[in-house]
């Protein structure tokens, strides 16, 4: 455990357990994940039990319990984008990068996750890599895409 790390995070903070999801969006940010030896301090200085972390922690889906690369690849299958080729995108990704939805790359540089509309539909199909959105994000584009991130 980086001991040091998770003490700047909770530096940050006053200590209550309303500071539970603020917390845990900062070491999301920092590692990645949140790693369960840090969550054992963040209750134990926060007062709040394990079972509520785990909670929140599944709750939200911008938090994760297993470790993810460096870079979050979102690949569109809501309807629009889904009959636009969306699919055609997640395999083309998959193959390219050797890893199935829902799974993070060897290197850890790359985790492919599938998720419902993004909202910008007239630009199906739309793929993001962290927060940078493609738009008609055909198959043909996807070697130029990932280019940019390794
Ligand atoms: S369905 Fe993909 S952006 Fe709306």
């Amino acid at each position: 455990m980086d001991q040091p790390r998770i003490d700047a995070i909770l530096s940050r903070y006053e200590g209550s357990s309303a500071d539970l999801i603020p917390v845990l969006q900062d070491i999301q940010d920092q590692y990645n994940y949140l790693p369960k030896d840090e969550l054992k301090v963040v209750a134990e200085r926060l007062h709040v039990p394990m079972t509520q972390i785990y909670s929140v922690a599944t709750f939200f889906k911008m938090f994760s319990l297993i470790p993810k690369g460096k870079h979050q690849i979102k690949v569109c299958l809501g309807t629009t984008c889904h009959l636009r080729g969306g699919v055609k995108i997640v395999e083309s990704l998959g193959h390219r990068l050797g890893v199935e939805p829902g799974y993070t790359t060897k290197d850890m540089k790359f985790t492919l996750e599938t998720v419902g509309c993004l909202g910008s539909c007239a630009q199906a199909p739309v793929m993001m890599i962290d927060d940078k959105y493609f738009g008609r994000a055909g198959v043909d584009k996807v070697p130029k895409i990932i280019k940019q991130f390794k």
